[in-house]
């Protein structure tokens, strides 16, 4: 059964031109003019986007003594309701877990995904154990290790540990991934506000300045390019950190960041909002920031120093939030977004002239399989990758509720929020998931999408490293010891 989107604008990172698109098996079989299938798609007035990857989600995660609340069923279906195709989730070990059987424990939760998905490894412990294990994982499809700089006493690593991991990961071509925060100044400094009483929710937010991200992203790109491996830093919130990515990468280092939809749209008043629940809802790390800083991560994607927009999409209900009334870090750290990434970068974005269409598709799609090993098979609309398409309809309209959303959780962070720019159609390796309001999607679609170690950043720098290396000196003279 062959299907063709007719009539429309095919945008794509780097073009865009009127042609219909022909899709068989799953995949992009042609791209031309004047195509025809079993089933056509009228894509009049619309653009043919290759689909959304959030390359960042934690579904179902445990965390903080409670589970995220959206799983691989609530969760895949609000990614694909706001037009992304494919996640990419973090598997969290327990200390002194195997990293293999944490992957099988979440393996174990993918059942009903409707999307594609991938996995980053977490790196929460550090022995031989763990160094050994990296390889298979990385034999198993998961090339991308998560080092935690904060969450002191839970899921940090110290710099030692972060430095033989970010070793290895040059020895297998993988890429490390860092959540970038001083976490010993945000523990210590969060005991300070408690004592001082400030136990509100806006303790979240004094806990965590700019400075303890932008330390963090230093260190961690120093000790990168110590070990010879790129870098990707998560959820980039502020201009300290952006500055030392911009920094690095203007010396030649291969750091990328990834500003989420939260930081570039929503700031740091939220969290002074005298209703405890709405500024609860809001908490996570690193905190929304003010104009400035947003204005920072917006630049950075419009010159190309930050390369990805994901939402970290790990949703707690009001219920859960109040395990932190009286003490801000109990908290549960994290907001949702899934659905919304997509139609708010677009309203905010293309539609305001800080990004080009070109650039929302290299933003939300192309850049993230690029840097992830999964291009052109993801990421791309051209012959043989994967139908992961979205016809985007610029003139469709919602104002974002969570009455009507996907998530289960009760609330949304952008609620009340006009946006303009949503999917007609949304398509998973050639299946329809979404039709405008109607969703389509078949819990169980989603399949795992192994990735490749060793991308040619990874060749280069090693071999620069290689060539660079320090080299002992060959004496003739040397001197008598004097002994
Ligand atoms: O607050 C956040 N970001 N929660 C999810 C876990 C993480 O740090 O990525
Ligand atoms: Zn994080
Ligand atoms: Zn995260």
């Amino acid at each position: 059964m062959s299907k063709v989107i007719r009539n429309g604008t095919v945008v794509t990172a780097d073009r865009t031109w009127k042609a219909d698109v022909l899709m068989q098996h799953g995949r992009i079989v042609a791209i031309g003019t004047d195509l025809h299938g079993d089933h056509e798609f009228d894509a009049t007035g619309c653009y043919v986007m290759p689909g959304g990857i959030d390359p960042h989600t934690h579904l179902e995660m445990p965390f903080m003594g409670t589970y995220s609340a959206d799983d691989f069923e609530s969760g895949t279906r609000a990614a694909v309701a706001g037009g992304t195709t494919m996640v990419v989730d973090f598997c969290l070990p327990a200390p002194q877990q195997s990293l293999l059987e944490a992957l099988q424990m979440w393996d174990n939760k993918t059942s009903k995904a409707a999307c594609d998905y991938s996995f980053h490894m977490a790196i929460t412990w550090w022995d031989r154990q763990v160094f050994d294990e990296m390889a298979q994982v990385v034999d198993k499809g998961i090339p991308s290790f998560k080092h935690f700089m904060a969450y002191k006493g839970a899921l940090m690593v110290d710099d030692d540990e972060m430095y033989a991991s970010f070793q290895r990961c040059a020895e297998l071509g993988a890429l490390p991934l860092v959540h970038a925060e001083n976490g010993d100044v945000v523990a210590a400094l969060s005991q300070k506000l408690l004592a001082e009483g400030n136990n509100g929710p806006e303790g979240h937010a004094y806990s965590r300045p700019p400075e303890v991200e932008g330390e963090a992203t230093n260190r961690a790109i120093m000790i990168a390019d110590m070990a010879g491996v790129p870098l990707y830093v998560v959820h980039v919130s502020c201009e300290q950190s952006h500055e030392a990515i911009r920094r690095a990468r203007s010396k030649g280092m291969r750091v990328y960041g990834e500003p989420l939809i939260q930081h570039l749209t929503l700031d740091e008043s939220e969290y002074f909002n005298r209703d405890w629940d709405h500024a609860a809802r809001r908490v996570m790390s690193p905190p929304f920031r003010n104009r400035m800083h947003q204005d920072s991560l917006w630049a950075g994607l419009q010159s190309g120093s930050l390369q990805a927009v994901a939402t970290d999409h790990c949703a707690f209900t009001t219920e859960q939030k109040r395990y932190g009334v009286g003490d801000f870090t109990k908290i549960p750290n994290g907001t949702g977004g899934l659905e919304d990434r997509m139609p708010v970068l677009w309203t905010r974005g293309v539609n305001t002239g800080r990004l080009t269409m070109n650039e929302f598709v290299a933003v939300t799609s192309t850049n993230i399989a690029k840097i992830l090993n999964m291009y052109p098979q993801k990421g791309a609309i051209v012959e043989g990758a994967d139908a992961d398409i979205v016809v985007w309809d610029p003139k469709r309209t919602k104002t974002i509720a969570a009455g009507s959303q996907q998530s289960v959780i009760d609330y949304n962070v952008f609620e009340g929020m006009e946006v303009t720019g949503m999917p007609r159609f949304v398509f998973s390796r050639g299946e329809l998931v979404v039709q405008e309001t109607e969703m389509r999607t078949r819990p169980g679609h989603g399949a795992f999408v192994a990735r490749k170690p060793n991308p040619a950043p990874n060749r280069a720098l090693s071999t620069w490293k290689e060539i660079t290396a320090p080299r002992r000196i060959e004496r003739s003279g040397i001197p008598a010891t004097g002994v």
